[in-house]
C-alpha cells in the first residue's frame, strides 16, 4: 500500500474521481461504488481512501483553503478532490509521507492534470512544513475540526445539547460490522461457534438480541452461513425496531416503507409461526432488493409497490395489527456508515422531509386496527424529523398513546423533557443513531 508506483497512484486517482463524484456531482457514495467494478488489490485502498476523504472532507477542504493560492471551488473537481485525498493520507499517517506526496503527484498526472503536478507537490509539501500552525487555525472552528457542515453542527447543538460533541465524534469513527442471525435457521451460539472456527471473533449486543459484532471486518459472502441465508448485515439500531414492534404469530403486519427489506426480513425471522406481512415501498426498483433478501433468507411476504401516503390506491381495507413506518429521512444518524450524507444533505431538505413524514404517519395511522401498535422509526438524529413529528401527531390524535418507554427499559437513559419516543444517539450503545416511537391505538 505504501510504495510509490503506478498501482497506488492509480488507486488515488480513482479515489479522487469517486470523491469528486460526490462533492461536485452530488452522487451518492453507494451509487459510485456500485459502478466501481474494477477488481484487484487496489480496490480496498481506493475504497478506504474515498471513505476516509469524504469522512474528513470539511476539515480537509478548510486546510486546502489555507494552503492553495486559489479556492478549491475554482479548481477542476478531480484536482481539488485529489489534493484532499493526499491531505487525508498525510493526516491518517497510514502511508509514509514521502510516498503519499509522490503518489498524489503521480495521480495528478494519471488524471490528466500534468501541469498541476508541481502545484500539488508544493501544496502537500507546504502542509508538511506548516502542519501544526495550519491545524491549530483550522481546528479553532468546531465545524472544520469535526468535519461537519456548519448547519448540522448547529442543529445538533440545538437539538441534543450536551451530546452534540459525542455525536460529531461518533460520526467520524469507522463503523464495526454487525450481523443479524436468522433465528429461523440458526442460533446465536451456533453462529458464534462457526465464526470462531473460521477465525473471527464475535460479541453480542446488550439490547439487540439477534446481533453479533464481528472482527475483523470481511466481505460478508466469505462469512460462514451468509450464503446459506443464516446471516445478514444490519446495525443493532435497525435491529432494535423489531424488538420494539414485538410482532406475533397470526398477525397482519404492514412494513410501510420496506425497501431494501432489512426490517421486513428481521420481523419475519422473529415470528415463530405464520403471519401475514406486506412489504410496501413506493420504489419498484428498490423492492427488487426486498425480494432478493426474502429469497436468500427463506422468508415469505407480500411485496408490493405503492404510496403509503395514498392507501386508496393499494389497500384492501382490512386493518393491520402492527405497522412499521420506517420513514424516509435525512439519514443524519448513519453518517458513520455513509459519510457522503454530510455533503449531500442540506438544511433546506429538512422541512420537505418533515412534511412527508407527517403525511405518512397520518395515512398509516388510518390503516391500524384498534388495539394495534404503529412503530415510527427514522435514522435521523434531528428532533424536527422525530420528536416534533410525533408530538404534533399525538396532540392531534387523542386515540394515540406513546408506549415507547414501556418497551425501552434498560436502554440509555432519556429525560422526560426529551419528548415522545426514544432517540438512540450514534455511538451511545455501539449503534448508529436511530429514533423510535411506539404508538398504541386505544381500543
Ligand atoms: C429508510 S428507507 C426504509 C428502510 C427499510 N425499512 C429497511 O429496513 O430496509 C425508506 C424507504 O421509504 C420509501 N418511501 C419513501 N416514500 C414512500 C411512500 N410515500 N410510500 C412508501 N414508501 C416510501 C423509500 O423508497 C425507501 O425505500
Amino acid at each position: 500500500m505504501s510504495g510509490a508506483g503506478p498501482g497506488p497512484a492509480r488507486a488515488r486517482a480513482a479515489a479522487a474521481t469517486i470523491v469528486a463524484g460526490v462533492i461536485a456531482g452530488g452522487r451518492s457514495l453507494d451509487d459510485l461504488l456500485a459502478s466501481d467494478t474494477e477488481d484487484g488489490a487496489a480496490r480496498g485502498l481506493r475504497r478506504s481512501l474515498a471513505y476516509g476523504t469524504l469522512r474528513w472532507h470539511f476539515r480537509l477542504v478548510a486546510i486546502l483553503r489555507r494552503l492553495a493560492d486559489r479556492p478549491p471551488e475554482g479548481m477542476p473537481p478531480s484536482l481539488s478532490a485529489l489534493m484532499e485525498v493526499g491531505l487525508f493520507q498525510l493526516l491518517s499517517g497510514e502511508t509514509p509521507p514521502h510516498a503519499a506526496v509522490a503518489e498524489t503527484v503521480q495521480a495528478a498526472r494519471e488524471l490528466g492534470h500534468r501541469r498541476a503536478a508541481g502545484f500539488v507537490n508544493a501544496v502537500l509539501r507546504r502542509f508538511q512544513r506548516e502542519r501544526e500552525t495550519i491545524l491549530a487555525a483550522v481546528d479553532a472552528d468546531p465545524a472544520a475540526r469535526t468535519a461537519h457542515p456548519r448547519w448540522l453542527v448547529e442543529a445538533l447543538e440545538r437539538d441534543r445539547p450536551g451530546a452534540a460533541e459525542a455525536i460529531l465524534e461518533a460520526n467520524n469513527v469507522h463503523p464495526p460490522l454487525w450481523l443479524r442471525v436468522n433465528r429461523r435457521r440458526w442460533t446465536l451460539a451456533g453462529a458464534e461457534q462457526a465464526l470462531s472456527a473460521s477465525g473471527f471473533t464475535s460479541s453480542r449486543h446488550a439490547l439487540a438480541r439477534d446481533a453479533l459484532r464481528v472482527e475483523p471486518p470481511a466481505d460478508v459472502w466469505t462469512l460462514p452461513g451468509f450464503a446459506e441465508g443464516r446471516l445478514s448485515v444490519q446495525d443493532p439500531a435497525a435491529q432494535l425496531a423489531v424488538e420494539l414492534l414485538e410482532p406475533r404469530v397470526g398477525e397482519r403486519i404492514l412494513d410501510a416503507c420496506a425497501a431494501p427489506g432489512g426490517k421486513t426480513c428481521h420481523l419475519l425471522e422473529r415470528v415463530e409461526g405464520p403471519c401475514e406481512v406486506t412489504a410496501l415501498d413506493i420504489s419498484e426498483e428498490r423492492l427488487k432488493r426486498v425480494r432478493d433478501s426474502l429469497a436468500r433468507l427463506g422468508l415469505d411476504a407480500e411485496v408490493r409497490a405503492g404510496d403509503a401516503a395514498a392507501p386508496g390506491t393499494w389497500w384492501d381495507g382490512r386493518p393491520y395489527d402492527r405497522i412499521l413506518l420506517d420513514v424516509p429521512c435525512s439519514a443524519t444518524g448513519v453518517i458513520r456508515r455513509h459519510p457522503d450524507i454530510k455533503l449531500l444533505r442540506r438544511a433546506g431538505d429538512i422541512p420537505a422531509l418533515v412534511r412527508r413524514q407527517a403525511a405518512l404517519l397520518d395515512a398509516a395511522w388510518g390503516l391500524l386496527a384498534r388495539g394495534g401498535t404503529l412503530l415510527y422509526t427514522s435514522c435521523s438524529v434531528l428532533r424536527a424529523e422525530n420528536e416534533e413529528v410525533v408530538s404534533r401527531f399525538l396532540a392531534a390524535e387523542p386515540g394515540a398513546r406513546d408506549d415507547t418507554s414501556r418497551r425501552t427499559a434498560g436502554w440509555p437513559a432519556r429525560l422526560p423533557t426529551d419528548g415522545p419516543g426514544h432517540a438512540l444517539l450514534p455511538g451511545e450503545a455501539d449503534t448508529d443513531g436511530f429514533y423510535y416511537a411506539c404508538l398504541f391505538k386505544r381500543p
